[in-house]
């Protein structure tokens, strides 16, 4: 059978967010911030945090939801793919863990790291790997435990990410189908948005976590310009390659970063703001793992059904970003 004729699809979907919430008004106590600015320059009310639980945990408890909707067992998966940049260690990979304690025992495991843009990343290299015929079943998940990684003094960081994971698992054949996927980096940007400490470059030791290095810099407004043109690109392209009109998506998806940047990608996209999903007023900016839980949660809120197309669109670190169109 050539490549062209296997058909790859989303089988099942699963998230898990953490029970501890931290409201803006928490925040406010904590950094010199408002509930007003971060309401109206971010849209996020609230953001869950992991306590008592580790990345590998939330990856396991979405994944185990993503076969559960797929009806498969664990025994079934061929290759696990974590999406992250908060690994519970540098090594091994969350992954391994996540294939131990979901009983995964016949599945290869590895970590991508793509910040905002690793789940769709993933999913490319889940098709890629069944249409080469190395795998059948592939359970991606994007999924962060950012709040290890926020400088809790910096209020123009520490208001805007959360943590959570979601999973879905990608399969030969089935209804639906991938039908476009666009992806890419500029590596040229590294510096508008990263964690500079913690690696080789940098080593964790004391001095650099009293510097502050061991946490999230970014610098927002240029990223929120390049998040803005890379995604309307994109999902642009992605629109064309499979001969769909705007009018014809059921469902767009986006990165969870910031209401505005949502905003003005549906204008950009000549999409109505109600097809475009928006769930960060309750988790804030989760990296890979944004896109994977609205899509388990736009599913299972039946914002598209069988048959429809639907447009995931994300942004991030490296510079990466990535869009898929899918028949659901
Ligand atoms: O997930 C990967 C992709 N990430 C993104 O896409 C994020 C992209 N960037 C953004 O979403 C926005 O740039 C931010 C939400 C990060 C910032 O919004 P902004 O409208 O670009 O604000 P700004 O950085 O220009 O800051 C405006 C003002 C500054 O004060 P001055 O210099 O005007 O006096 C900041 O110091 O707001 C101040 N500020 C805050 N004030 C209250 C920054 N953070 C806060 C805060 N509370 N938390």
């Amino acid at each position: 059978m050539s490549h062209e004729s296997i058909t790859v699809s989303i089988a099942g979907t699963g998230s898990c967010l953490p029970d501890k919430t931290l409201t803006n008004a928490d925040l406010a106590k904590i950094v010199d911030t408002s509930d007003e600015w971060i309401t109206t320059r971010t849209g996020i009310k609230e953001r869950r945090i992991a306590e008592g639980m580790s990345n590998s945990d939330l990856a396991t408890g979405a994944g185990r939801q993503a076969l559960e909707n797929a009806k498969l067992e664990a025994s079934d998966i061929d290759q696990i793919i974590v999406a992250t940049v908060t690994p519970d260690t540098l090594m091994p990979s969350t992954a391994a863990y996540v294939q131990h304690k979901l009983g995964a025992t016949k599945a290869i495991a590895y970590d991508i790291s793509a910040a905002c843009s690793g789940f769709l990343y993933a999913m490319q290299l889940a098709e890629n790997a069944i249409k080469a015929g190395s795998a059948e079943n592939v359970l991606i998940i994007g999924s962060e435990k950012l709040s290890s990684f926020v400088d809790w003094n910096d209020r123009t960081t520490c208001v805007l990410f959360g943590d959570g994971a979601g999973a879905a698992v990608i399969s030969k054949g089935g209804e639906g189908a991938i039908l476009a996927t666009e992806i890419g980096t500029d590596g040229s940007q590294t510096e508008i948005l990263k964690i500079p400490g913690g690696g080789s470059n940098c080593p964790t030791t004391a001095s650099n976590i009293g510097d502050g290095l061991a946490s999230i810099k970014m610098e927002g407004q240029e990223v929120f310009k390049h998040a803005v043109n890379r995604m309307k690109t994109a999902a642009n392209s992605v629109i064309e390659k499979a001969n769909l009109q705007p009018s014809d998506i059921a469902q767009v998806i986006p990165h969870q970063a910031n209401l505005r940047i949502i905003d003005a990608i549906s204008k950009r996209l000549d999409v109505d703001k109600d097809i475009v999903f928006v769930n960060l007023d309750r988790y804030g900016n989760t990296s890979a793992a944004a896109v994977a839980i609205a899509l388990d949660e736009a599913q299972r809120a039946d914002k598209f059904k069988r048959g429809d197309h639907i447009v995931l669109v994300v942004f991030g670190a490296g510079l990466t970003w990535a869009a898929s169109a899918i028949r659901w």
